[in-house]
Formats: C-alpha cells, structure tokens, sequence
C-alpha cells in the first residue's frame, strides 16, 4: 500500500494549477443519466471518486470516456439497466445521486444504501422523503432502495411537489434537484443548500434545456420540462483543493497562488485564513495567499456555504495546531470528524476534543512521525502538519488521499516541498 513521505521544514513558494472540483464533477457525471444525448464534462479532474462515478455510470449502460490528457469526460447513450450494486456504491457515498436522474427519466431505480461511513452515520432520508412527495414509491429491501414512480402516476413521470429541508443537505438538494427538472409541473425546494457546486450543477442543467429560478440562493423553483438535451459544461475549480494548498503554503510561511481560483467560492474560509494571518487576494489568474507574520489562533465553526465548508476544519486544524494561542474549532455538520486529532497529537500538536468541538493550543513545533490517514480530508491535514513539522513523516493508508487530491505529491514537490510517494 502506497505511503507519502515528507521531510518538514520547507517554505512553499510558486504557482499551483487548481483542478475542477470533485463534489461538482460527481452530480455532473449523474446529469448524462438524464438525456441521451451526450454531455461532455471538461476541465475533470482525474480523481479515484470520479473514476467510481464513471464505472457506475458505465454499468448503467452509458458510454462513458474520460480522456485525461484532454481532461473531458463523455457520457453518452441511454441507461440499460438500473441498479447500482453494493460493490460500487460502498465505495462511495455520492453513488446516491443516480437515484433522482433514474427515476426522473425511466420511472425506476435500485440503489444500494450507502451504509456506514467514517465520518458519521450520514443517512439518506432526506433524498427519499423528496422523492416520495414528488410520487416516487421507495421500499428498502435487503440493503437496497426500490424506487418506481407508478406507471398510473402521469405515465410513470414524477409530479412537482414543495419540498421543505429540514436540515441542509448539499447531495439530498442535487438529487432532487436534477429530478424536478423532468417532472411534470413545479418543483420548490426550500432551506435548499447553495454550495457553488449545486450552482455549477444549475447552471449546466440549465444549458441541457432545465427551466430552474433562483440559482444560488436557498429557495430554488424548477419548471419540468418534458426531456433535456446534451451539452458541454466546464466544471468549477475545486474550492477545498484551493483551501488545502492556501493552509500548507501558510504553515510553512509561504506564497502561493493558486492558479483558475476565485476568492468568492471560498465563502468564510477566507475570512478565518486571513483572521489567522494569511493575507488572500484576487489576482487576474488566481487567488495570491500569503503569510504575513505569525499565525494567530482562530476560532471556527463548520456550517453549510457560505459558512467555513466541514471539508476544510482538518486542515484548518493542523495550521492551528502552530498558531500563537489557542482556536475552538466546533464541527456542526458531522458527527466523528476528528479522527485527525489523535494523529496530530502524536506529531506533538495540543487538542483536546470533546464532542463537537475541539480547542487547539499552537505549539512552536511539530515534529514528525509514522501517522495514519482516516478519510480524505483528515489524511491531508496530516501532509499539512508534517509540511511544518521538524524530521520526517510518513502518511500511511494514501489511497484516501487519492479519492480528492490529484498528484497531490507533485504538486506540492513543485512549489518547493520534500514529499515522495513510497510504492507499495
Ligand atoms: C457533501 C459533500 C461532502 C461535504 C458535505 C457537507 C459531495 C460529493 N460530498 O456530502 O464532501 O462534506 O456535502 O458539505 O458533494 N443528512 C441527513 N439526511 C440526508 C442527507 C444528509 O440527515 O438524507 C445529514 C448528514 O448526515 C449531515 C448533513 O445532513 O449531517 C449534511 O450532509 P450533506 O450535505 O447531505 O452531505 P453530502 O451531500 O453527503
């Protein structure tokens, strides 16, 4: 199994090309399930999620092409079959969002639950109570959800319905969002959430024929229409990359710029870098951060977009883990998103975890050491502590790194970092 080497003590300085962002290309992928025309993805990221989204995609019966070199995807064709088997879809928790197009488009659907995750118990009740208020009828059986929309019910279309959130929900508001876009009437989704990757879906959805008000707020009104067409849509730049690179170029006191970045897609993550110390500016061809002095201990709490995104608090957390004094830093979205903590521990940071939150008292150095990756973002935040750190660290258990990241190794080599990827 793959592990990352990093020797600490190295200033990051340069450029860093941002790649599209993974949260967005994986509902983009789901939008080729609503046509059968083609759509083509650019500016995809080469990625193990998006390389999941494709196989499941494919075994659906599209024809789906990813060229890296030219970083498009196809999706192209008709779905043939309509169950998305355990095996994929426990590999990632994003195979959900089949659920909506399929049932939009062919009346009819068998996913498999997605089960635990390390992070929480992430259920997906709201994706189904949406769907059944739209008409579908769902049965969980064996670990799978049955979803048919009745053939009596409009000639097995879905029907508009109001549909408030009762909790904001990024993946349950795209499911049910690229579902209304074929229902029959008027489809309100209210307490909707607005990461810019839901605008990004909106907006391509928009340009294969969807008639959808209110892009970017809570509050989003979709008109079906009766099929949509094909398209060629460029995916957004990947805002918790960008984040990612913006806290490992500060912990080292360096200066980036993160190249296709926009400082808006941030929301309050640029607020609380540049509170801690890191100077943010928008720049023709990219987003500048830069360490101005030392770092100061920040306190955050996680919360749906515009507030500070719950992919960035472990990273957020390693940079805090040097600051001068100390950061509360509270996770409101999900439960058990401090497995980093007793890894950064044992690279010498000072945090105390209780419940939700976690105070983090800076320490003048880390040091290096053997440490285990838990999920995507904790993994990373441990190559964020180990860039600081004093010696040597070794990330083991990589391949959660590679689900989010894409060459992550090089790209940091290449602003000045000492990191290797030791094969097997
Ligand atoms: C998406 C992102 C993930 C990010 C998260 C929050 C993708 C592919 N993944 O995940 O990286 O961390 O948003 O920004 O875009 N919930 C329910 N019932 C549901 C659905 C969600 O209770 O039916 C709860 C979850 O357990 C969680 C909260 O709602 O506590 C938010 O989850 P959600 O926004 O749905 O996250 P994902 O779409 O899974």
């Amino acid at each position: 199994m793959d592990r990352i080497r990093i020797r600490g003590g190295r200033r990051l300085e340069g450029r860093i090309a941002i790649g599209g962002a993974k949260n967005a290309a994986l509902p983009l992928m789901a939008t080729g399930l609503l046509t059968q025309a083609p759509v083509i993805l650019t500016n995809a990221p080469a990625l193990a999620d998006v390389a999941t989204m494709g196989h499941l995609i494919a075994q659906h019966g599209l024809t789906v092409e990813h060229d890296r070199d030219s970083r498009r995807i196809l999706l192209d064709g008709a779905a043939t079959q309509f169950e998305a088997p355990y095996d994929l879809v426990r590999k990632m928790r994003a195979s959900i969002l089949v659920l909506g197009p399929l049932l939009a488009r062919y009346g009819q659907a068998r996913v498999s639950l997605p089960g635990g995750c390390a992070i929480g118990t992430r259920p997906v009740d709201l994706h189904l109570k949406g769907l059944e208020q739209m008409g579908a009828v769902i049965d969980l059986d064996s670990g799978y959800i049955n979803a048919t929309v009745p053939k009596g019910q409009n000639g097995g279309r879905l029907k508009g319905a109001r549909i408030l959130f009762p909790q904001v929900s990024v993946g349950a508001t795209e499911n049910l969002l690229m579902a209304a876009t074929l229902a029959e009437g008027t489809t309100q989704l209210i307490n909707a959430a607005r990461e810019p990757e839901i605008t990004d879906l909106a907006n391509c959805l928009i340009s294969m024929g969807a008639r959808i008000e209110g892009v970017g707020s809570d509050r989003l009104t979709i008109h079906g229409v009766d099929s949509l067409h094909g398209t060629t849509h460029a995916i957004l730049p990947d805002r918790i990359e960008a984040g990612t690179f913006a806290c490992a170029g500060a912990i080292t006191g360096g200066e980036l710029l993160l190249e296709g970045m926009t400082l808006d897609l941030f929301g309050a993550c640029t607020r609380s870098l540049r509170e801690a110390g890191v100077e943010m500016i928008q720049e023709e061809d990219g987003v500048r951060t830069r360490r101005l002095n030392g770092l100061h201990g920040v306190d955050v709490m996680t919360e749906p977009f515009p507030g500070f995104a719950t992919d960035m608090q472990a990273q957020f957390m390693a940079l805090m883990a040097v600051a001068e004094g100390a950061s509360m830093i509270t996770e409101t979205i999900f439960e058990n998103r401090f497995m980093h903590v007793p890894e950064l521990a044992r690279m010498g940071a000072r945090i105390n975890a209780h419940g939700s939150s976690a105070i983090v008292r800076g320490v003048k150095r880390l040091s290096g050491a053997p440490v285990m990756a838990t999920d995507l973002r904790a993994s990373v935040s441990l190559i964020i502590a180990a860039l600081a750190a004093e010696g040597e660290t070794t990330v083991n258990r990589v391949y959660h790194l590679d689900r989010g990241y894409e060459r992550i190794e090089e790209k940091l080599a290449g602003v000045g970092a000492d990191i290797a990827r030791l094969q097997g």
